[in-house]
C-alpha cells in the first residue's frame, strides 16, 4: 500500500519552534518558521538543501534565524529608525485559516497562508495598523513561491511608507565559481561606499571580495550560475524592482556571531527588494510582492545552457 503524502505539515522545528514542512509528489519539499514567516528549507527531489542555513542560527526569538529566507519589513537595512531590516523577521506569525482569494487560481496543494498584524507593543514603534499575508507555495515542479500582501488597515486616516526584501540565501559550491546573470549595465547604490551611486560595467558579476550592492530598476529574471554544482538558480520577481547583491566575505563573516568564518564560501544572497522607491499605502490599500525561485540544472561550461536563454524565456 502506498504511504499518503501530506503536502501540509504543521509540526516542531528547532528549539520547539513551529513549523510548517510543504511536500511535493516528486519529493520537494520546503520549510516555513511561524517565527520570522521565515522559509528555511527548500530540497529538490533529491533531498538537496537549496537554501543556505548557517550552522551557527539561532533558532531563539528574538534574534533573527541567519539563512533562509528572511522577511526585511518594513524597512530595508538601516534605512529608517527601526531596527536592522525592519520587525518582520523576529515577530511570530500566525497560520492565516481564511485569507482573501488571489485573482488566479491554482492547483497547487502544498502552499501555506501566513499573517502578521501589529500588537500594541508594535505600534509604539511603527504607529500603523496593517495586515501581511504571506503565502509560500511549492509548485509541483518544485518552484518556490511566496506572495506578500500589505493592506494599510489604518483608522485614522494616514497613509504608510516602507520599504521591503525577501533577503534570500541561496547556497552555493564555492562563491568564486558562482555568476550572477540580469544585473549588467544597471546602476546601483553601493552600500561599502556609503550607498553611493555607480554604474555596473561589463559582463556577469563574479565575486572575489566583499559585495553589498542594491541594483536599481532591474529586469525580473536575474540568474545564478554555480558551474561546481551545474545548478543555476533562476529568479522571478514581481512587484520588486530592486535587487540586492551581499556577500559578507572573511573579515565580516568571522565579525558575525551566527555565520561561521568559512561559510560566505557556501552562500550567496540575492534580493528581490523594493528600496529605492518606497511603497505608500493609503488605508484599504495593498501592495502585493512576489518572488518565484526555481533551481534548474546547468552546465555553462559545456554550452548547454546559454545564460541569455535563460533570462529571455518565460
Ligand atoms: C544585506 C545588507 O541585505 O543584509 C547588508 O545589504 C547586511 O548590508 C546584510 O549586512 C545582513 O544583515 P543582517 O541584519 O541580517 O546581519
Amino acid at each position: 500500500m502506498s504511504m499518503q503524502l501530506v503536502p501540509v505539515e504543521l509540526c516542531k522545528g528547532i528549539n520547539g519552534l513551529e513549523k510548517v514542512v510543504l511536500r511535493e509528489v516528486r519529493g520537494f519539499s520546503a520549510e516555513v518558521y511561524l517565527y520570522g514567516g521565515h522559509v528555511t528549507s527548500w530540497k529538490n527531489e533529491h533531498g538537496e538543501e537549496l537554501l543556505f542555513v548557517s550552522s551557527k542560527a539561532n533558532f531563539k526569538p528574538p534574534k533573527p534565524i541567519r539563512g533562509g529566507i528572511p522577511i526585511c519589513f518594513s524597512q530595508f537595512s538601516n534605512l529608517g529608525s527601526l531596527e536592522q531590516h525592519g520587525f518582520a523577521r523576529n515577530r511570530l506569525w500566525s497560520v492565516d485559516t481564511d485569507p482573501p482569494p488571489f485573482p488566479t487560481t491554482s492547483s497547487n496543494k502544498a502552499f501555506i497562508d501566513l499573517i502578521l498584524k501589529p500588537t500594541e507593543e508594535d505600534m509604539k514603534i511603527w504607529p500603523h495598523s496593517y495586515e501581511f499575508r504571506l503565502r509560500v507555495t511549492l509548485g509541483p515542479g518544485g518552484d518556490l513561491m511566496l506572495t506578500s500582501r500589505v493592506r494599510n488597515t489604518n483608522t485614522d486616516g494616514k497613509p504608510f511608507s516602507f520599504t521591503f526584501a525577501y533577503h534570500t540565501y541561496f547556497s552555493v559550491s564555492d562563491i568564486s565559481e558562482v555568476r550572477v546573470e540580469g544585473l549588467e549595465t544597471l546602476d546601483y547604490l553601493d552600500n561599502l561606499q556609503n550607498r553611493e551611486r555607480f554604474t555596473e560595467q561589463g559582463d556577469a558579476i563574479t565575486f572575489e571580495s566583499e559585495v553589498d550592492k542594491i541594483y536599481l530598476s532591474t529586469p525580473t529574471k536575474i540568474a545564478i550560475l554555480d558551474h561546481e554544482k551545474k545548478r543555476t538558480f533562476v529568479i522571478r520577481k514581481d512587484g520588486l524592482p530592486d535587487a540586492v547583491v551581499w556577500n559578507p566575505w572573511d573579515k565580516k563573516a568571522k565579525a558575525m556571531a551566527d555565520f561561521g568564518d568559512d561559510e560566505y564560501k557556501y552562500m550567496l544572497c540575492v534580493e528581490a527588494a523594493a528600496i529605492e522607491k518606497p511603497i505608500t499605502l493609503k488605508p484599504g490599500e495593498e501592495w502585493k510582492g512576489r518572488q518565484e525561485l526555481s533551481a534548474v540544472p546547468s552546465s555553462y561550461c559545456s554550452g548547454q545552457l546559454d545564460p541569455q536563454k535563460v533570462l529571455q524565456s518565460s
